[in-house]
Formats: C-alpha cells, structure tokens, sequence
C-alpha cells in the first residue's frame, strides 16, 4: 500500500502500489484536484509533489513537453500523468489554472 497526502484538503489516503492519481481522485468526492483534458496536454491538473517524487512514476514525455524546467525544478507534475509507486507522496496545489 502507499499512502497519499492531498495538501489543500488535508487529507490522507492509503491507495494501491502502482494506482492512477486521476482513478483515486475519480473515487474521492472530497479531494478539489481537477482534471480537464487527462492527456497532459491542458495543465488543469497541475500540482506541486511536497515530499515523495521518488516515490511517483517519471516524468511522461508529456509532463516534459508541457512544464517549463523551472516547473520541473519546483516539484511539479501533471497530476493526470501520474502513479503511486509505493511509500508516502504529499501533494498541494493551487485551483484550477490553465496556461
Ligand atoms: S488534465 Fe489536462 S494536463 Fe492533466
């Protein structure tokens, strides 16, 4: 099991290894992360993993294409790419923000 933290509705989730964070948040009614296009193309999705990187799967080439390195260098991901590996993952975002 991994365990997820979402930030901006001080949540803790305890998901399967290897679950899609867009399948949990489909699941959870309480969690504010939107989702627009779910292909890594419209960064609706966009958040900032707090602790954990390590513990998500790389970087799509969607994600590279889509943030800027800056982006990258601030811990931020495209929530609609990713997956839970395993271990503890904290993450935070904004509201909804479309470049
Ligand atoms: S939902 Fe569009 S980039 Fe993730």
């Amino acid at each position: 099991m991994a365990r997820i933290t979402f930030q901006p509705n001080r949540r803790i989730y305890d998901v399967e290894d290897g679950a899609r964070l867009i399948d949990i948040c489909d699941e959870l009614d309480d969690v504010s992360l939107s989702f627009g296009c779910t292909e890594g193309t419209c960064g609706v999705c966009e958040l900032t993993v707090v602790s954990g990187m390590e513990n998500l799967s790389r970087l799509t080439e969607e994600e590279k294409d889509y943030l800027l390195e800056e982006d990258l260098e601030k811990g931020m991901r495209l929530g609609c790419q990713i997956k839970v590996r395993k271990g503890e993952v904290v993450l935070t975002w904004k509201g909804n923000r479309a470049k």
